[in-house]
């Protein structure tokens, strides 16, 4: 089922009560909530909600150019466009048991984006949810008529959690990762689960494609599937860096993760007519602690 929520956000629910919010300002999910109705996505509390920026929270989209190495805007500009319905978007498959409901968002590029960015482009978004309240996003970016281009991405995910100390990443273990706090140096994780204790801006690079990020009083893990993404960007500004943004509280950093599905070591390049598709798929699970006791 589909609600609609004024001109410029929609809500999807599940049968069972789950629920996503979608912004067309950015495509950005602002909000995906369990059965239960808890928020499993973080939003600060300083967020702000109009254009031209990105709110802070949810799932901004980071296209064509994730982070500043590059001509663009931090983050590329899509975060910052005002997305459309697609209405030519394929239905969904009902044969898929785990039936979904879902939004299709369509992207084009301006005029003025053209001039930054000269690459004739086609953005397909689907946000959808399982019967299960996991919350899926399949981007689709096609080169419709012209040269080569190439492109970073991600998922710019922003998981609500319960106390950063509390938490851990498994599935990163052994991993090369370029740490944007030291100009994108090459290091290699050490054997043991990912854990936080200060400042973390770091691309995780050919991740697997499932990854965990457990939470431990929360007793919630978060599975992460992606596909078509071969990197995994984590982030958490901790204290020093939370003060210096005006839209996020000062002791919020507790309270947040970014992990982010990701393209952006190795940029994707396409020819003409050629598509490229990433998926993000994200479950929210009870988790029991039994190996604590
Ligand atoms: C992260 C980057 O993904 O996003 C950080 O790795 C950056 O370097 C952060 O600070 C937030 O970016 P923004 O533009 O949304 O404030």
């Amino acid at each position: 089922t589909k609600d609609w929520n004024g001109a410029d956000q929609v809500v999807i629910r599940s049968p069972r009560g789950a629920s996503v919010r979608v912004s067309l300002h950015g495509g950005q999910v602002v909000s995906w909530r369990s059965e239960r109705g808890e928020e499993l996505l973080f939003t600060s509390s300083k967020a702000i909600f109009k254009p031209p920026k990105p709110m802070r929270g949810g799932i901004p989209i980071c296209f064509p150019q994730f982070g500043n190495c590059g001509t663009l805007e931090q983050h590329g500009f899509a975060r910052n466009r005002l997305w459309t319905i697609d209405d030519e978007a394929p239905p969904l498959n009902h044969t898929d048991n785990n039936c979904k409901a879902s939004v299709d968002l369509l992207l084009k590029p301006s005029e003025d984006d053209l001039k930054c960015w000269p690459h004739c482009f086609e953005f397909r978004l689907r946000v959808s949810l399982s019967m299960d309240g996991d919350l899926s996003l399949v981007s689709r970016v096609r080169n419709v008529n012209g040269k080569p281009f190439s492109f970073s991405f991600a998922y710019h995910t922003y998981l609500s959690v319960s106390d950063i100390s509390e938490v851990r990443i498994e599935g990163l273990e052994t991993l090369d990762y370029l740490d944007n706090l030291s100009q994108r140096e090459r290091f290699t994780e050490q054997g043991d689960a990912i854990t936080f204790e200060s400042e973390v801006d770091r691309v995780y690079v050919g991740s697997p494609s499932v990854i965990a990020v457990l939470d431990h009083e929360k007793k919630r893990t978060f599975i992460v599937r992606k596909e078509g993404l071969p990197d995994i960007v984590v982030w958490n500004p901790w204290d020093k860096k939370s003060k210096t943004m005006s839209d996020f509280g000062d002791e919020e950093y507790k309270q947040m993760l970014c992990v982010d599905a990701a393209a952006v070591e190795r940029a994707i390049t396409l020819k003409q007519g050629e598509e490229w598709t990433g998926k993000l798929e994200l479950s929210a699970v009870a988790s029991t602690n039994c190996s604590d006791h």
